[in-house]
């Protein structure tokens, strides 16, 4: 299996699960405050080309705005409130640029999955942009962060220019033909959702040479079982309860 894999077992979802306002350096704090060894967390670009860290294309879920996130500068983005809706008490928290998020998570010990997140046609322009963007940003890391995908042209355009940074093939369902997709794009794992994982699945992925990682878990019961089961990580909206059920599972890859 590749050497390259760097996340632990338990990730905290959206940089810090459901206990901070997602995609936001308050749920960095949180993450490295309950003691989570790594993160996930969204990527996109601003209307000014930065990468910045929101899930959704648009404002209005998340943030005081409403409108298209391509819409806003980094520098308009940053004056965004990300944190109101999620609880008064993380008021003023900006949408963040990838810049402060890599610097935080450095700062912290936290290892970092950076999802970039956009349709497969726009994949190779986002890729394009922001993945150089993510290299930059861990330029003399000890542990690089992993890129992942949705966007099968994202990650081969990643491949191309932040060579690099290991990658990993993000599906809901997991393709019949996940070996050639997983080789044929250079990724070192594949993330599939957890109504996906197999006992067969995490046996044929590991024969493979190949790691798998599963979203969304929150039930430690469950989480415990597919650690039992081998899965290399799991992300969680409750990583405060994955952790507290499985203590050995919050540092650094095995
Ligand atoms: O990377 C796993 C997971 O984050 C993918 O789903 O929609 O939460 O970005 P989503
Ligand atoms: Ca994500």
């Amino acid at each position: 299996m590749s050497s390259r894999w760097c996340l632990p077992r338990i990730v905290a979802h959206r940089c810090g699960g459901a206990l901070a306002p997602e995609n936001t350096l308050a749920g960095l704090r949180v993450a490295a405050a309950l003691g989570c060894g790594g993160v996930e967390f969204d990527v996109q670009a601003s209307a000014d080309g930065r990468a910045v860290v929101i899930h959704d294309e648009r404002l209005d879920r998340t943030t005081d705005r409403v409108g298209p996130v391509v819409g806003l500068t980094a520098a308009e983005l940053a004056i965004c409130d990300a944190g109101i809706r999620h609880h008064p008490a993380f008021a003023g928290e900006h949408v963040p640029r990838l810049a402060e998020v890599a610097a935080l998570c450095r700062s912290l010990g936290l290892v970092a999955n950076v999802e970039l997140k956009c349709n497969d046609d726009e994949g190779e322009a986002m890729a394009r942009l922001v993945a150089p963007q993510v290299a930059e940003c861990w330029r003399g890391a000890k542990v690089p962060p992993l890129i992942s995908s949705f966007s099968e042209a994202a990650l081969a355009c990643a491949a191309l220019v932040a060579a690099d940074l290991p990658r990993a093939l993000l599906v809901e369902a997991v393709p019949a033909d996940w070996r050639g997709r997983l080789s044929r794009l250079g990724c070192i794992a594949l993330h599939c959702h957890v109504d996906a994982l197999e006992e067969a699945l995490v046996r044929d992925v590991h024969g493979a040479g190949f790691r798998i990682a599963a979203y969304t878990v929150n039930d430690p019961a469950h989480a415990a079982r597919w650690f039992a089961l081998g899965v290399d990580a799991l992300f969680s909206d409750r990583p405060e309860l994955l952790l507290a059920h499985n203590p050995a599972a919050s540092g650094g890859p095995p």
